[in-house]
C-alpha cells in the first residue's frame, strides 16, 4: 500500500466518529480531503462543519456540507484533522499546509481530537519535520534570532500568505522534548500568531494507516 492509500484507510475509519446531526470539526490537507471525500460518499448527515481552511471549505461546499461560521457554534464534538507528526503521547505538529492558526482555533472548539494520519508521521520525539510558526511579517527577523538561541534554524516559507494575511517560519533542528513547554515559551514571543506544537489540544485519539490496517491510539487528557 502506498501512502495515498493509507492515508484513503484512516479517512474511511474516520467516518465512526461522525455523528448525523451533530456540527463536526474539518482540518485541512490531503488525508482530510480523502476525508471529506469519504463523508460525502457516506450518505452521513452532519448539521454542517466548521472548517480550517479557505482549502476544506470549497471542498465541504462543493460535496454540499454547509459550512458554519464560529459566531454560530459554542462547541463541536470532534474536530478530525491529519498531522505532520505525531508523537507516542498524542502530541503533534501541524502547519505543513499553512492552515494551523485555524486548525488550532477549531481544535480550542472541540471537545476531542481525532487525528488521522498514515504511519510515516509517528515519531519518538517531535522536530525532524520542520516546525511551522505564523508570524506577524515585523516580527520575523527577531524570531529568527529567537530560534538560533534555542539550536533551531528558521526561514521564512517562500509563495506563501496564510489565510489571515500572515507568514510561516519553518524552523529546523529542534528537538522537541517537552511540547508543552515549548508550545507555552514560543506562544508567549511578540510577533507569533500560532506555533504549529499541539500540545495543549493534543490528540485525544489517533488513527494511523499502516499496511497491516489502522492503528486506533487514545490518549489520556491528563497527564501525570
Ligand atoms: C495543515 O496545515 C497541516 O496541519 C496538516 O494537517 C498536515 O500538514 C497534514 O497534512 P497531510 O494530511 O497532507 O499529510
Amino acid at each position: 500500500m502506498d501512502q495515498h492509500q493509507l492515508k484513503r484507510q484512516v479517512a474511511q475509519a474516520a467516518l465512526e466518529f461522525v455523528h448525523e446531526g451533530e456540527v463536526l470539526g474539518v482540518g485541512t490537507g490531503s488525508t482530510v480531503d480523502l476525508f471529506i471525500e469519504a463523508l460525502a460518499g457516506s450518505g452521513l448527515r452532519v448539521l454542517g462543519a466548521v472548517s480550517s481552511s479557505e482549502r476544506s471549505s470549497r471542498q465541504l461546499m462543493a460535496a454540499g456540507i454547509p459550512v458554519l461560521d464560529t459566531a454560530a457554534v459554542q462547541r463541536i464534538g470532534t474536530y478530525i484533522d491529519g498531522a505532520d507528526e505525531i508523537d507516542p503521547r498524542g502530541h503533534m505538529i501541524k502547519g505543513g499546509g499553512a492552515a494551523l492558526t485555524r486548525e488550532k482555533i477549531v481544535a480550542d472548539l472541540a471537545e476531542r481530537f481525532v487525528c488521522i494520519a498514515d504511519a510515516s508521521k509517528c515519531v519518538d520525539v517531535l522536530g525532524r519535520f520542520p516546525l511551522p510558526v505564523e508570524v506577524i511579517p515585523m516580527a520575523a527577523p527577531q524570531l529568527i534570532r529567537r530560534f538560533a538561541a534555542l539550536g533551531g534554524v528558521a526561514r521564512i516559507r517562500e509563495a506563501c500568505v496564510t489565510d489571515n494575511g500572515q507568514q510561516i517560519l519553518d524552523v529546523r533542528g529542534l528537538a522537541i522534548t517537552d511540547p508543552l513547554a515549548m508550545e507555552n515559551e514560543v506562544s508567549a514571543w511578540p510577533g507569533v500568531v500560532t506555533v504549529g506544537i499541539f500540545a495543549r489540544h493534543k490528540a485525544r485519539v489517533a488513527l494511523i494507516g499502516a499496511p497491516e490496517g489502522v492503528r486506533r491510539l487514545d490518549f489520556p487528557q491528563q497527564e501525570a
